[in-house]
């Protein structure tokens, strides 16, 4: 890493410090006080520079909560933990046979960056003895959670898998407003719940009780299913086939089927799934008059014209041949979202001309760190660097000035959310080792 910057690589290793529990580390010790999945796959890739052994651990926790039909939870609470809502009690696990017994789990997903932060933590490592033990340890866990998703969530086996909470992709991002409208809740359908983020963070950072409610109505209506993905997928009001989220499924393919290699296991699922994404998002997510990927709402069929810094996340797996990467390039380098020659930090998390846009409200405006990070590989990707680096000098100047924020404003670079958060500390010791 350059030394330059070796103070800004000191207080990121503090921040990971801090929030690390001797087994995990928690993303931000103002609001989430548990393990998070993909917040833990992100970490990881940033151990993988300093320290492999806690890289390794943190996945080998995450995956303790692993449920038996490869489902991996989105949390794993640390039973020492309060102050977090949805506790474990709420969701209601036990009602499914596949939730493990010794350990509290959620029962929803995040996006699959497993596989990915997998071999980047075997591409990085000092002990390569160790970290192909620890590959063929992890290999039968990640092909369960990718097995998990093909089957479960793609039942139609369209090289699509569907989401079904607004947290397992990005959480109050305006995309999903027209479903959430849509769930008209009667006041007796509205669980009973407190919330607790909002006695931290300003309520105006967060999202809004309305959005919570569904969030918790979601909760109950898969513990009624019993947690049954068949019966959830006939009836649940919020199915949605996410640009996000199959974009990294495809990328965590393709690592999949690298890892199968290097173990000398079968690649050829993996690589078969991953094509069959990529053809499926250019066959039914691309929208050739927007000139981009958006998501499918599996209630109308219709793609949801809300356009998303997540939006050009599939530029991340190589899924758009080169005349389709630059109508999505020429859409991100615009007023839209960041022009290369402004100086508002890169890549506001929705579109600034958009009536829905507010630039501090979590993931209606504001700028993340871990996307930023997608995007950054993704430009790369496709050579476009001049970009890629102005993404990179963002990030820097956001954390060097403003600190290591949950998500910051976009144009005056102020943090909000949780502070010392720890996927921001492990990104951008990433990015300065690059
Ligand atoms: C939260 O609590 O805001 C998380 O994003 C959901 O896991």
């Amino acid at each position: 890493m350059q030394r330059e910057h070796a103070q800004l690589i000191q207080q990121a290793l503090e921040v990971l410090e801090k929030n690390w529990t001797g087994t995990f580390t928690r993303p931000g010790v103002l609001l989430y006080p548990h393990q998070w999945s993909w917040d833990s796959a992100f970490i990881a890739i940033g151990y993988a520079h300093c320290n492999q052994a806690r890289a390794e651990q943190e996945l080998r926790t995450l995956f303790e909560g692993q449920w038996s039909n490869g489902l991996l939870p989105h949390i794993l609470f640390d039973p020492q933990a309060t102050g977090y809502f949805p506790s474990f009690a709420f969701w209601e696990v036990e009602r499914s046979p596949f939730a493990p017994r010794q350990r509290q789990t959620s029962g929803i997903v995040q996006p699959p960056v497993h596989a990915t932060a997998l071999l980047h933590i075997y591409r990085h490592a000092r002990d390569q003895v160790q970290a192909r033990a620890f590959l063929a340890e992890m290999f039968p866990r990640l092909r369960a959670w990718h097995l998990y998703l093909h089957r479960e969530r793609d039942p139609r086996n369209e090289g699509l898998v569907f989401i079904r909470h607004p947290w397992e992709s990005l959480d109050n991002s305006p995309i999903w407003d027209t479903i959430l409208r849509r769930m008209e809740l009667r006041p007796e359908e509205i669980p009973a719940y407190t919330r607790v983020d909002t006695q931290s963070v300003h309520p105006e950072y967060r999202p809004t009780d309305a959005e919570y409610d569904r969030y918790a109505y979601l909760v109950k209506f898969f513990a009624a299913c019993d947690y049954d993905e068949a019966r959830i997928y006939s009836s649940c009001p919020f199915l949605v086939q996410d640009v996000l989220f199959n974009s990294l499924y495809c990328q965590g393919n393709r690592d999949l089927a690298e890892i199968a290699r290097i173990l000398g296991e079968d690649p050829t699922p993996f690589e078969e799934w991953a094509e069959q994404t990529a053809a499926a998002m250019n066959r039914k997510l691309w929208n050739e008059e927007r000139g981009l990927y958006l998501d499918v709402d599996l209630a109308t069929g219709q793609h949801i014209a809300s356009s998303t810094s997540a939006s050009f996340l599939p530029l991340f797996a190589g899924i758009p041949d080169g005349p389709r990467a630059t109508r999505m390039y020429d859409y991100l380098n615009s007023p839209a979202f960041c022009q290369l020659a402004e100086t508002t930090y890169a890549v506001p998390s929705y579109d600034r001309q958009s009536p829905a846009f507010q630039p501090d409200r979590y993931w209606r405006g504001p700028v993340w760190i871990n996307i930023n990070w997608l995007l950054y590989h993704g430009l790369r990707r496709y050579d476009r660097h001049e970009y890629a680096q102005r993404i990179r000098q963002s990030v820097l100047d956001l954390v060097q000035k403003h600190g290591f924020y949950e998500y910051y404003n976009p144009l005056s670079g102020e943090g909000h959310g949780t502070p010392r958060f720890s996927w921001t500390a492990a990104l951008l010791l990433d990015l300065l080792s690059d």
